[in-house]
């Protein structure tokens, strides 16, 4: 039986890679998507979110929009990196269907209700997952595989990734909600480096793959310029994938903590690899991606959706 998820993204050229990958996997049922504020605004993000779902022909699939800001943080988004419209590069039209009235809270503690227990993957600021333990608590959900974090450097600031920079608020309470989490940081994320050999092989397995290299060409201008990087790291990918494909990804269980005091570590992820604060291990932390096998899944995977 496929697992049940629900990804909360923020589209995002690496999150419409994780939502196509999650489409094209029999492993994962993909029982709804909620979108956040993150890439760019919660509009952008819902709209490239139906967009994304209409070109692969799900929109069956529903859309419940969510947080349009963090808990008390500003509102900052990565139009630096994703474009003014969150996924600028290929050519796609405005989306023809809309997000249903209920808000990703909402939808999401029906769906754990309905269709629990569920796996929930965010791969974008954690605001929406935050407020559902807040508010339903952890009933139905079984597990979590969140994108964020890091281990070593951050890429929003020098000590913190964006997701959780965002809102750290937000991912303290789901590092210490007690539920089984999985966090995919950058330091396995970075490995997964789409260049221009995956992007080949992505445009010969036809039109999706074709749409996924035409991201990544402009996903990779950002890193280009910023890390002198011949590709782009598909983050959110790699937390479908480990899903999808265990083993793809190493983890260890560890503590992970969350800076929210200081403004110069705002957002860190404080993991304690080599266990020497005594602190309970609460999250399975990535600490090596199979390269590899992971495009060879990607690419398996996108080429059936034609
Ligand atoms: O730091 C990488 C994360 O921030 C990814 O989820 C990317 O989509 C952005 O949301
Ligand atoms: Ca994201």
């Amino acid at each position: 039986m496929p697992t049940p998820i629900v990804l909360d993204c923020d589209p995002g050229h690496d999150d419409a890679i994780a939502l196509l990958l999650a489409l094209a996997s029999p492993e994962v049922e993909v029982v709804g998507v909620t979108t956040t504020y993150g890439n760019q605004t919660l509009e952008k993000t819902t709209a490239n979110a139906l967009r994304v779902l209409e070109l692969a022909g799900r929109s069956d699939i529903p859309v419940a929009a969510g947080a349009d800001r963090p808990f008390r943080r500003e509102l900052v988004v990565a139009a630096h990196v994703h474009g003014e419209s969150g996924l600028d590069g290929p050519v796609l039209p405005p989306p023809r269907t809309s997000s249903v009235a209920e808000d990703a809270v909402a939808f999401l503690a029906r769906a754990a209700r309905e269709r629990g227990p569920l796996t929930l993957v965010p791969v974008g600021p954690l605001t929406n997952l935050a407020r559902l333990l807040g508010e339903h608590g952890t009933e139905g959900i079984e597990r979590v595989v969140l994108m964020g974090g890091a281990i070593g450097e951050g890429n929003i600031t020098p000590a913190a990734e964006f997701n959780v920079w965002c809102d750290p608020e937000a991912a303290q309470r789901v590092f210490s909600s007690g539920l089984d989490v999985t966090m995919v940081g950058l330091d396995v994320t970075h490995e997964a480096l789409l260049g221009p050999a995956e992007e080949k092989r992505l445009r010969a397995v036809g039109r999706i793959g074709t749409f996924v290299a035409e991201l990544n060409v402009f996903f990779s201008e950002y890193h280009r310029r910023t890390y002198g990087w011949d590709g782009a790291p598909i983050h959110d990918a790699v937390a479908v994938a480990h899903l999808v494909r265990p083993g793809l990804v190493e983890t260890q269980f560890r503590n992970v903590e969350v800076e929210v005091d200081s403004e110069l570590n705002r957002g860190r992820t404080v993991v304690d690899r080599w266990n020497r604060t005594g602190r309970e291990p609460n999250a399975h932390v990535a600490v090596a991606l199979d390269r590899d096998a992971f495009f060879d899944l990607l690419v398996e995977r996108i080429a059936s959706l034609g």
